[in-house]
């Protein structure tokens, strides 16, 4: 289904409030354009360092992490905290080498750790805690994730899921998917369990966000 979720006015407006980017990130703005590559975009990703900003977030972990944009503002933020790791996690060989290309380009060597493989597996087998993991994996994995995200987010750590309108699919009763099912089950698994707290950001395709309760830390 092809839903514009937000009004083309309004995904404009909030996309042209994000300050200039760098002309790599720019760069990487047109590449995703021209060849329908799903990034977060400039008011989700702003929206990321933001918030990684907000905690001052050291240890960031990226579950599906493509060819490097997300990363680029969860490492502009760590950068900016004092330094640290942000973890880009991609099953693909030749998007981890794209973004290695990319990221040094933007001054982040110091900064990614780069891992091919699956994301949820290489988030178990990596040392916790973090301060902020965020998940863009395929969507049918989503549920199996939470439990190895709760495991190894600090607690007072925050969660951000992308793509939780899935495009408007799941507003479709009649979509039972493994991917529409997997968004509204994590959704469900988030929102009903009260050692989180959450709220669905309309921005883009939906962002969750969830701060892991873990009383004053
Ligand atoms: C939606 S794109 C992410 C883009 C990136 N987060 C951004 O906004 O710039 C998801 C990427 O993660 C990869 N991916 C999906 N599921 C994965 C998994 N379980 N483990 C590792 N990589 C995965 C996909 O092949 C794709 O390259």
């Amino acid at each position: 289904m092809v839903w514009e979720l937000l009004a083309p006015q309004l995904r404009q407006y909030l996309d042209t409030r994000v300050p200039p980017r760098p002309a790599e990130m720019q760069a990487m703005e047109a590449y995703a354009r021209e060849t329908r590559f799903p990034i977060v975009g400039p008011a989700a990703g702003n929206f990321c360092y933001l918030l990684a900003r907000l905690i001052r977030a050291r240890r960031v972990f990226e579950m599906g992490s493509g060819f490097g944009y997300s990363t680029a503002w969860f490492a502009r933020a760590v950068q900016e905290n004092g330094g640290g790791t942000v973890f880009h996690v991609v099953w693909d060989e030749e998007l981890s080498r794209r973004a290695r290309k990319h990221l040094n380009t933007l001054g982040f060597e110091d900064v990614v750790q780069y891992h091919v493989g699956e994301a949820v597996e290489t988030l178990s087998r990596v040392e916790g805690p973090f301060d902020l993991i965020f998940n863009d994996i395929d969507k049918e994995a989503y549920p199996k994730s939470l439990p190895v995200i709760t495991e190894k987010l600090r607690p007072g750590g925050v969660l951000i899921v992308d793509n939780m309108f899935w495009q408007g699919r799941i507003f479709d009763d009649a979509d039972r998917s493994a991917t529409t099912q997997g968004v509204r089950d994590l959704t469900r698994m988030i929102s009903s369990d009260p050692g989180w707290i959450s709220s669905i950001v309309p921005i883009r395709d939906g962002l969750l966000v969830a701060y892991r309760d873990g009383g004053n830390t």
